[in-house]
């Protein structure tokens, strides 16, 4: 059995007061859930919200990483950095990664195995955009971003990381992919990564859902078959509304 994970993606948003007051809001209600409970932040505050995090379920995670140790990368956090506070998670390739910030997909493989070599558990983002769904493209995109990124990743580490699958047109514009289309792309996905490895090692892959899921349509999209949990950005930036997430 595949555990749930619901994580928040807050994007560029809270000041550190807001962040830890989120956790310390949240800990005590999630002591006695089977779900993998995920905060993605800024980097300045991850680690008060590490502190404040300390001893509960809830695990934080940063949303970008460059894949380079050390060295003349203005303005990029290292691995290393990021393990110094015990970060837990971190969102490789997020769309708006790749649309605003030039990252491709030999980036973020980099990104995802340096995550992996320093264990932290990578969110692996992938999705079409709209364009290329209409144009029957879904399934090319999907399968060149999960190959590319996945490129050296060996089986033994597939357990160790998370796919997100996040239609573009579905994020933060309030359009849902259907239930049916979100647990058909992941089902591909699926395929894909059985392709790569194994049936065994396909089935013991988390991947999520992105894109505009709140407490309305979360139920309905954690019951497919085949979708394990959700990336959420705006239904994440309040604890009530996130809460609501993760008792689906
Ligand atoms: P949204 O964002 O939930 O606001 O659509 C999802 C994401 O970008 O991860």
């Amino acid at each position: 059995m595949r555990k749930p994970i619901i994580a928040g993606n807050w994007k560029m948003n809270k000041t550190i007061k807001e962040a830890v007051e989120f956790v310390n809001e949240i800990k005590g209600q999630v002591e006695n859930t089977e779900v993998e409970v995920v905060l993605c932040a800024p980097a300045t505050m991850l680690k008060d919200m590490k502190e404040a995090a300390k001893g509960s379920n809830v695990k934080i995670g940063a949303q970008n990483m460059h894949f380079e140790e050390s060295g003349a990368f203005t303005g990029e956090i290292a691995p290393a950095m990021l393990k110094e506070i015990d970060v837990d998670y971190v969102i490789i390739g997020h769309s708006e990664r790749r649309q605003y910030f030039a990252e491709t997909d030999e980036t973020v493989n980099k990104k995802v195995l340096k995550a992996l070599e320093v264990e932290i558990t990578p969110i692996m983002c992938c999705g079409e955009t709209l364009e290329e769904r209409e144009s029957g493209k879904m399934e090319e995109v999907i399968k060149t971003q999960i190959f590319a990124g996945l490129k050296d990743v060996t089986a033994a580490n597939i357990p160790n990381m998370v796919i997100a699958y996040e239609p573009i047109w579905a994020i933060g514009t309030g359009v849902t992919a259907t239930s049916e289309q979100a647990n058909d792309a992941v089902a591909f996905i699926r395929t894909l990564i059985k392709e790569l490895y194994t049936e065994e090692v396909s089935e013991s892959i988390q991947i999520q859902y992105g894109g505009s899921v709140k407490p309305a349509n979360v139920e309905e999209i954690m019951n497919q078959t085949d979708i394990d949990g959700a990336l959420v950005g705006g239904a994440a930036l309040k604890a009530d509304s996130f809460m609501e997430l993760v008792n689906f």
